[in-house]
């Protein structure tokens, strides 16, 4: 084990000079000149305006759940839901109930068994190492989050900056332990069922009707009550535009004729991690698109990072959404 991450450590030194020597020698920008094509304000979803009814605490029940809990404490980010106590092992305190004032559970936005959620993350099974790593790069800064100021990254930034360096050890160690489960389904599509209101994600609108999908990936929750009430058998559908998953097929397995490099290289030959590399197969293609414009514009430029500059550096708006694709309609 110990062996295997060494020389993990050892071949990712190896690729940072082999690439920073030769990137040095084709650009001379600074990553932020690359945001070529603008900020995919679908992915970065947030309407401050959308009102949401003021929870009360009536119990609420769930199908395949004995547990309840109100609209109050589902909302509460100092409570983490646990609609599934026999899914997981004991959860550390930092992810059940935080730490007032600052530390919010890590189970209420990632949920208890990591299952994250398209505005936030999924943490399931990534690398202890890793998870330690963008903790870290958070509170220095050095990973930062596009877009409008989403409550959900403010909150975030102020979670972690107040953890202390053995809460951040046992939640990466819970996060990882756990097995990533398979919950988005990624659909083609021309046209898709009309979005409602979206305050942090997208909904479909109570009307019904449909609108044309056009470039962008959209991801609703199956069922929004079951969403928002924070249960991890939440299940999601992406509607990602028609052609999406075998172009990126090709961008993610082949270098794309030099527009990228293979992300089995790195990732591993099914993409679910090798070492301190994450996981990118099966997570929410919504993740995956930011991920991959945050490394695009700047706002993910720390450490190992270095390591995806021939690969996201020619992407176009387009590429990133076919990689998303693919990469979300993966087995995790
Ligand atoms: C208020 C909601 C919220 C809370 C609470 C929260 N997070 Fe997050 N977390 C987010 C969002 C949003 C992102 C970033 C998504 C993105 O980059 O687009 C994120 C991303 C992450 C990532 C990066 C995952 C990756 O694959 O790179 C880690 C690690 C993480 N959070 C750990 C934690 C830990 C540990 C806690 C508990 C202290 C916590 N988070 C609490 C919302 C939250
Ligand atoms: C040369 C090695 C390398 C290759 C090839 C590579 N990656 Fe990565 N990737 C990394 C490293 C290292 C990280 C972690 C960066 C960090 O620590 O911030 C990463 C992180 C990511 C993340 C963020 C994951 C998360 O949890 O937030 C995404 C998304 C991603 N890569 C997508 C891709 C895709 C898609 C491809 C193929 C087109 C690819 N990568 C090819 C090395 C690579």
């Amino acid at each position: 084990m110990k062996a295997l991450k060494v020389s993990w450590l050892h071949a990712l030194g190896v690729l940072a000079i082999a690439i920073s020597s030769s990137s040095h020698a084709q650009s001379g920008g600074s990553p932020a000149a690359a945001a070529a094509d603008g900020l995919p304000t679908w992915a970065f979803v947030w309407d401050p305006n959308v009102k949401v009814p003021p929870p009360d605490d009536k119990p609420n029940s769930l199908p395949g759940s004995s547990a309840s809990y109100s609209w109050k404490q589902a909302r509460d980010l100092f409570v983490a839901p646990d609609w599934h106590p026999g899914d997981h092992g004991p959860m550390p305190d930092v992810v059940a109930s935080g730490r007032k004032p600052d530390v919010r559970a890590c189970g209420s936005c990632h949920r208890v068994e990591g299952t994250g959620s398209p505005e936030n993350a999924s943490l399931a099974g990534l690398p202890v190492d890793y998870l330690v790593q963008q903790i870290a790069d958070f509170k220095s800064g050095a990973r930062k989050m596009s877009g409008p100021e989403r409550p959900s990254t403010t909150l975030m930034m102020g979670s972690v900056k107040g953890m202390t360096d053995a809460e951040v050890l046992v939640a990466a160690q819970y996060f990882s332990a756990l097995k990533p489960r398979r919950n988005v389904k990624v659909v083609e599509a021309e046209t898709i069922p009309k979005t409602g209101e979206a305050r942090l994600f997208f909904t479909r609108s109570p009307g019904g009707g449909t609108e044309p999908l056009g470039r962008r990936i959209v991801e609703f929750p199956d069922d929004e009550g079951q969403f928002e009430l924070r249960d991890t058998h939440s299940t999601f559908t992406a509607y990602v535009p028609v052609g999406s998953v075998t172009k990126g097929e090709t961008l993610a397995t082949t270098d794309g004729s030099g527009t990228t490099l293979a992300c089995g290289i790195c990732h591993g030959p099914a993409l679910k991690g090798v070492g301190p590399i994450p996981r990118i197969a099966g997570r929410s293609p919504t993740y995956i698109v930011r991920q991959l414009y945050e490394f695009k514009t700047g706002g993910r430029s720390a450490g190992a990072s270095a390591l995806m500059k021939q690969v996201f550096e020619k992407l176009s708006a387009e590429d990133i959404i076919a990689l998303a694709a693919y990469v979300g309609s993966l087995e995790p």
